[in-house]
């Protein structure tokens, strides 16, 4: 049998700054009691052209029934957070250290960014904003791919108060434009193309027909700034004969509303200083599913969230100056923002950000990397980890992996076999690793083992970090002491989460606050365990997550309802063993169409064109009918157990018709293996 509990190596507890479960218990608690001495001395490490009042250092509530819902840390103060990340560091000598290694999509492609390099083109872009008419408050889209100039776009973004939205570049045109119209931005920044692997995304094009979408739905920008990419690369597309390669096309550019972004650095000026802003105002918005509707902008402030990126980064992957960190997380995803951007940035930190995939040109890519960097802590997805657990050990062993301390996942639940594999053949059984549980609206990791501190349970995310009060809660709302489990909330507000859903503050209030008074509700449930282990055991709501991204049932259902051949479209989770979850779609033809290969197809594509590439349901199967309660809602339950072709289906007395359960188990695909 294997080991259920991994202490922390000593030789990662040593040089920790929490050693021991005791030291952690002693800062959680100070934490807890005394919040505003906690994050108020943290604060300290920050410049504030304005310092916050010690004694209103926050306030909120979180309880429908007293007011509207409200949270502030620090309001009244005012700071910078560009200044903080570049200015402050560079004063304090770190003008000439790497901020970024940046690796390719091609091994043969990498560069490097120093801090001062950095402050001085993020300085530069800011004036480009300007140039095109951004002020303090407006929102600015960008759909750019793993490349140095998205760091620079966010922060020249937050020299100048603007609010950035980020949409990952793999989302389709329809996903792009529905988010530029919602937050109205004024400015779209993207590149001409990316290679992601050996496929080749025309990132311009996608945002051209996004621009027309937008349009036609009543919102214009006023500018789309293009990074000219693929020239500048030196892998073979460009040595073998550029002009003649698919990437040599050219990129149709609109007068007076396309500019090309190194055209428009060439005069701009490198100093811009930064506009002080309020800590409550917007830093930036991003857009994560919803079970309803369409997707929530997140939206997040300034100071919490300064406070919270940076501190988590610190403690969690146990950042020390030197240290060289790696995360793979697309900066489009709220890992990018925290973990890639503004966590490491505000510790003075040097990172890798990779273009690439962990498969290109070869398997052991991600590997390769970790020891032509030497990096030391390394933070991942389990769906990565479980792709590349089928290539065995060989691609591993290739490589020197010995400077390797801390591990990091997110996303998704880990199961054991993949955190046993990441633990022993990554990590060499000495490296500690942090399963981080936390969410677009957290902003930063709230549960989550600290490395030289927590013994670890593989699939536990362990315990609260500082200044997070979670609780278990039954369907009564009643908390649950000890070991149970049951809706994972929160009972108080960290400096980091969320302050609102942009421009829809009642649907914030509805759609986290309303299920359980008092209580911040995450979606997700959890058990605790005898030694008061959490586990993050998934979604309650009808939600799925497929490969760590978060969409919504009704999201799919709606695209394929449209479809001129469907009635009616049920989706459901399925296990899946390397996307952790994978969509299963039932769907009922329109009276007189036949369900077919060409259909199932045809949705298929629908949806990747609708929603993105990552949403492709793996699995379409022809429901003549669908299970559903007499008042006429569908019994989801039931079809994630005909999903897995469990016969086990339990209650079904409040069902319509029950005959439908035997068909639907009769018209699974024959492909589909049996889970
Ligand atoms: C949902 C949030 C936070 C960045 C990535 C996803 C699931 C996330 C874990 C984990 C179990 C996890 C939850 C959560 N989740 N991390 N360590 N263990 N589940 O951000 O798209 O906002 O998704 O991802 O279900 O609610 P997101």
């Amino acid at each position: 049998m294997s080991k259920t509990i991994y202490e922390p190596h000593p030789s990662i507890s040593k040089k920790a700054y929490v050693r021991s479960m005791n030291q952690y218990k002693e800062f959680y608690k100070k934490s807890i009691d005394n919040p505003d001495e906690f994050w108020g001395e943290i604060s300290k490490q920050f410049y504030w052209e304005t310092p916050a009042d010690p004694n209103k250092f926050f306030s909120y509530n979180f309880d429908t029934k007293k007011g509207p819902i409200n949270i502030k840390w620090m309001e009244g103060a005012s700071t910078n957070i560009s200044y903080n990340l570049l200015d402050k560091n560079i004063k304090n000598g770190m003008g000439d250290k790497i901020a970024f290694y940046w690796e390719g999509n091609d091994p043969e492609d990498y560069s490097r960014l120093t801090y001062k390099k950095l402050l001085e083109e993020v300085c530069k872009f800011a004036n480009v904003l300007k140039s095109k008419g951004v002020q303090k408050g407006d929102r600015v889209a960008i759909y750019m791919p793993m490349i140095l100039e998205i760091v620079v776009a966010m922060l020249a973004c937050t020299r100048i108060g603007a609010v950035h939205s980020i949409v990952f570049a793999g989302f389709s045109s329809d996903s792009l434009a529905e988010r530029m119209v919602d937050c109205k931005c004024k400015v779209l920044l993207t590149a001409d193309s990316v290679f992601r692997g050996d496929k080749l995304l025309r990132l311009k094009e996608i945002c051209d027909e996004a621009m027309q979408r937008s349009k036609k739905l009543g919102h214009e920008v006023a500018a789309c700034i293009v990074v000219r990419h693929l020239r500048r690369l030196n892998c073979s597309i460009n040595s073998n004969n550029f002009e003649n390669s698919p990437a040599s096309k050219p990129i149709p550019m609109t007068d007076d509303r396309d500019f090309w972004w190194d055209d428009e650095m060439e005069d701009a000026s490198s100093s811009c200083y930064p506009v002080w802003v309020g800590a409550e105002d917007p830093l930036f918005m991003l857009y994560t599913s919803g079970s309803t509707g369409k997707p929530k902008g997140v939206l997040h402030t300034t100071g919490g969230y300064l406070l919270y990126a940076a501190t988590t980064f610190k403690y969690v992957f146990d950042y020390h100056p030197g240290d060289i960190y790696w995360c793979t997380a697309d900066v489009g995803w709220i890992t990018g923002h925290s973990y890639v951007v503004y966590g490491p940035l505000a510790n003075g930190a040097t990172s890798v950000i990779f273009e690439g995939t962990p498969f290109y040109p070869k398997n052991d890519r991600f590997w390769s990397i970790v020891a032509k960097y030497k990096v030391n802590q390394f933070y991942t997805a389990p769906t990565a980890i479980r792709s590349l657990m089928k290539f065995g050990d060989e691609p591993v062993k290739k490589h020197d992996l010995t400077t390797l301390r801390v591990l990091g996942t997110v996303g998704e639940p880990i199961n054991p076999e993949a955190w046993l594999w990441y633990y022993k053949q990554i990590g060499g059984d000495r490296c500690s690793i942090v399963d981080t549980f936390w969410q677009t609206e957290t902003g930063g990791h709230v549960l989550t083992p600290l490395p030289g501190a927590t013994p670890m349970k593989p699939g536990s995310a362990t315990f609260p970090f500082f200044g997070v009060l979670p609780e278990l809660l039954d369907e009564n709302g009643k908390v649950i002491e000890g070991e149970g489990e049951g809706y994972l909330v929160f009972r108080r507000p960290w400096p980091g989460m969320m302050r609102t859903l942009f421009g829809n503050h009642e649907r914030f209030e509805q759609t986290y606050f309303s299920k359980f008074d008092g209580f911040y509700c995450t979606g997700d449930g959890a058990r605790r365990d005898e030694d008061g282990y959490l586990w993050v055991t998934g979604r309650v709501d009808d939600m799925l997550n497929v490969s760590g991204h978060l969409m919504s049932t009704s999201e799919v259902e709606s695209v394929l309802s449209e479809h001129s051949s469907v009635s009616e479209a049920a989706v459901v989770p399925r296990p899946h063993p390397v996307k952790g979850e994978c969509l299963y779609c039932f769907i009922t033809p329109n009276q007189g169409m036949t369900f077919n290969d060409k259909l199932v197809a045809e949705l298929k594509l629908r949806v990747r064109e609708r929603i993105g590439p990552f949403a492709t349901p793996d699995i379409v199967q022809h429901a003549p009918g669908l299970p559903k309660t007499r008042s006429g809602k569908i019994m989801r339950r039931v079809l994630r157990k005909i999903a897995v072709n469990d016969r086990n289906i339990g209650d079904t007395s409040t069902l319509a018709d029950e005959s439908i359960i035997e068909l639907l188990f009769k018209n699974r695909p024959e492909s589909v293996a049996t889970a």
